[in-house]
This record gives C-alpha cells, sequence and structure tokens, in this order.
C-alpha cells in the first residue's frame, strides 16, 4: 500500500501548486512523437485544476547538462499539454527569476502554468539548495507526480521537498502502488521476463527475481554472458567478459532455488542469429540445447560443442522460436507477469512494417501476455525500450500496466527506495 500522502488528503483549492512532472518525451524538432508521459499526467493536472489549484508545472527535458538549448525546451509540451486539457497553458522561458515570479503570481485558481526545463540551470542536477528554494519561491504545497525521475535526488525532485509541505500525485501513487504490490504480493504464478542489452544494468532486479518469482526467463543481449557461463560459443555476440562472473554467480543462486521450491530459470536455448543487424540481413535460427525439459530446469550443464553452430561474425539478436513458446508458455499458466527488456534488437523494422527480422521473440511475448493464446495475465512492464517499442506497435492499452519510468521502475522493482518518493509527506 501507498505510504505517502496525496493531492487527495489535502486541500488544494485556491492554492498554488508546484507539480513535479516528467515530461520528458521524445522529439523530432519540436514535433512530441510519443505523448504517453504527458498523457499519463493528466489524471493530477485535471484533479488539480478541478479543485481550484493554481497549478504550476515544472520538468526536465533531455539531459542539457546545464545549459539553456531549444532543442530541449518544453515550449513544444506547454502546446500538447494545452491541446490535451482543453485549456490554455501559459509558459514562463525560466523556472525562476522575475518572469516566472511575475507569472506565477498573476496565476488564477483553475490556470496552469508550464516552467521552461529544469535542467537548464547545472544547481538542478546537483541539488542545490538555493535553487530548491527559488523554485518554492510563491507556491504552497509541492506535488510530486515525476514517476520517472524520482530515483534521483535533484532539487525539483528532493530539494524542494524541505521548502514545501510535499504530497504525491495520482500517476505517482497508481506507479509505485501497482509495481510494489506485483513484486510483493503478486497474485501466483508469478513470471518474470528480464531483456535488453546489460547485465550490469538488470543484476539487482535479477538476483530479487530469483527470491520472488515461480518462472524467470531471460532474453536479449543480456542472455549473453550467461549462455558464455553455459560454454556456448557467442562468436561476435554483444558481450562484456566482466559479465561473465556476474552470470555464473547469478545462475548459482537460480540453481539453489530451484533445489528449494519449483522455480525455473529459464536462459534461451536458440536463437535468430546474422551477421548484420540490419532489414536485410540474412539470418539463420541457431540451437543451443537439446531442449529436453531436464535442461531447461536444471541449469548450467555444460553445452556438448557439436550443438552449437555460430559462425564467426555471427550476432545473437533474438530468442529463436523454441524459447519464445517455452515462455509464452509459462506466461499462459501465470496470474501475475512483470517484463522489463525486449528479447531482441527491435528496433530494425523491416521492410514493410515495425516488426523487425529481431523482434519475433518479443512479439510472442506481447501476443502472450495480451491474451493472445486463451489467457490474460496481470502484466507490469517497466523500462524504456521496452515501453518504447509497444508504443510503436500502439499496445500500450493491452497492458495492465505501463510504467512511465525506465531507470525509476527498474530501480523500484528492484527493491531501491526512491530519493523523490522518500522525501515526501507520510500518511497520517
Ligand atoms: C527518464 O527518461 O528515464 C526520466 O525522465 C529520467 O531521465 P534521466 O535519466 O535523464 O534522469
Amino acid at each position: 500500500m501507498f505510504t505517502k500522502r496525496t493531492i487527495k488528503d489535502i486541500d488544494v483549492a485556491g492554492k498554488t501548486v508546484l507539480l513535479r512532472a516528467d515530461y520528458n518525451v521524445p522529439l523530432d524538432g519540436s514535433t512530441i512523437t510519443d505523448n504517453y508521459r504527458i498523457k499519463q499526467s493528466l489524471p493530477t493536472v485535471e484533479y488539480l485544476l478541478e479543485h481550484h489549484a493554481k497549478v504550476v508545472i515544472c520538468s526536465h527535458l533531455g539531459r542539457p547538462d546545464g545549459v539553456p538549448s531549444t532543442k530541449y525546451s518544453l515550449k513544444p509540451v506547454a502546446k500538447e499539454l494545452a491541446k490535451l486539457i482543453e485549456k490554455p497553458v501559459e509558459f514562463a522561458d525560466d523556472c525562476i527569476g522575475n518572469q516566472a515570479d511575475e507569472m506565477v503570481s498573476a496565476l488564477q485558481p483553475g490556470e496552469v502554468l508550464l516552467l521552461e526545463n529544469v535542467r537548464f540551470h547545472a544547481a538542478e542536477e546537483v541539488n542545490d539548495p538555493k535553487f530548491a528554494e527559488q523554485l518554492a519561491k510563491g507556491k504552497d504545497i509541492f506535488v510530486q507526480d515525476g514517476f520517472g525521475v524520482v530515483h534521483r535526488a535533484h532539487a525539483s525532485t528532493e530539494g524542494v521537498t524541505h521548502y514545501l509541505p510535499s504530497v504525491a500525485g495520482l500517476l505517482l501513487e497508481k506507479e509505485v502502488d501497482t509495481i510494489t504490490s506485483a513484486m510483493e504480493s503478486p497474485k501466483r504464478p508469478l513470471t518474470a521476463i528480464i531483456g535488453g542489452a546489460k547485465v550490469a544494468d538488470k543484476i539487482e532486479i535479477l538476483k530479487r527475481f530469483i527470491y520472488i518469482a515461480d518462472f524467470l526467463a531471460i532474453g536479449g543481449a543480456l542472455a549473453n554472458p550467461f549462455l558464455k557461463a553455459r560454454g556456448v560459443d557467442i562468436k561476435s555476440s554483444l558481450y562484456d567478459p566482466a559479465e561473465l562472473s556476474i552470470a555464473k554467480d547469478i545462475l548459482s543462486a537460480a540453481n539453489k532455488e530451484s533445489a528449494k521450491r519449483p522455480f525455473v530459470f529459464f536462459i534461451p536455448h536458440d536463437a535468430v542469429v546474422a551477421k548484420e543487424i540490419d532489414k536485410t540481413s540474412t539470418t539463420r535460427l541457431v540451437d543451443f540445447a537439446s531442449n529436453s525439459f531436464a535442461d531447461i530446469v536444471n541449469y548450467p550443464k555444460p553445452v556438448p560443442a557439436n550443438e552449437v553452430n555460430l559462425e564467426d561474425g555471427e550476432k545473437i539478436l533474438d530468442i529463436g522460436p523454441f524459447s519464445a513458446s517455452f515462455i509464452a508458455g509459462s506466461i499462459n499458466v501465470s496470474e501475475t507477469v512483470v517484463w522489463n527488456g525486449t528479447m531482441g534488437v527491435t528496433e530494425t523494422h523491416s521492410l514493410r512494417g515495425p516488426v523487425g527480422p529481431f523482434a519475433h521473440g518479443t512479439e510472442v511475448v506481447i501476443e502472450a501476455i495480451t491474451g493472445d493464446y486463451g489467457h490474460k495475465p496481470f502484466s507490469v512492464v517497466g523500462g524504456g525500450d521496452t515501453v518504447g517499442y509497444i508504443e510503436s506497435r500502439n499496445l500500450v492499452d493491452s497492458f495492465n500496466h505501463v510504467s512511465t519510468g525506465g531507470g525509476a521502475s527498474l530501480d523500484l522493482m528492484s527493491g531501491h527506495k526512491l530519493p523523490g518518493v522518500e522525501a515526501l509527506e507520510d500518511k497520517k
């Protein structure tokens, strides 16, 4: 249960509210290519407006490193927000200073002002208290609703809470509640699917799932050091030798856990390989194992050399059809699925559409989670690449919870405390 006070626990009428949102949205020039984060902030913005607050919104966009630049301006977001709430959104060219102060004090209940990118000031990321105080100036309440940025202790996420009574917005509450419940009290069986590029980014989440999931599957380049640990010659596949010992430790922890309770740690048994990451690449399927059930549950088992046939220069770019079906089978008997990280290189589109030559494993996972095989478990999806892919496929609404957070959802799933949440007032 969410333990922090929210906007519903306080009276916001007539108050000037500083609302921290995460409007770090992808842009093509000044065109927003994906407004998911803005849309997800609407329940809070609309609640505050309906309850007659004066709403001053601050956010970051990109990593401008303390230097103002039109490339990272939030101006396009003001336009998009105005369109979505069907109300004018005023825009201040700086988040602090005279112009912003004047615009804040002129604001009336039910009106919205968006401040320019907080990261145009280097003081934001170093959590400078003076800058936090300036951000708080003229406001009565701070509302944190930028879930995607609460893993950062910055001036607009942590510093400002020292100057204003601080509560959570509705998106933040929903994100923390849903992700925490899926991790701590899931309806079982719980399947966790972890993919992406690097083991280093996911060590903690993998370690956590070993103890809480019933079935844990890995895919993407993250699986490569695990395959290497099993004796597969992964040739030119993306691989950081420093990750081999981490993979071995995780395998050994998973094996110990499997000996104690019904728990399966699934490493890809087959893969799609190619020499180039390109939509016209010639692809091949490669089998790593004999695929008996005993092999699946008793990792690591050395792979006989004659079963592994990547050629020189080939890279593993997706899980193969056996692995995808096996994972789908597990999803189909699960009640909860947590998914973070794609199963292959999903950015390469095909000649005809968005499902590229290395996205089929990810597609099968999506089909299984969203009920194409007759059963639809409760699904929680996190991680920038995964969410980006399902947005590009227009499938966000087919999942129960698609997190707006990349690093923040990973940190929360890993069991870390989030400084931007910790700093808020506890429920009384
Ligand atoms: C994100 O996109 O994950 C958030 O907006 C945080 O951005 P950051 O990683 O630049 O802090």
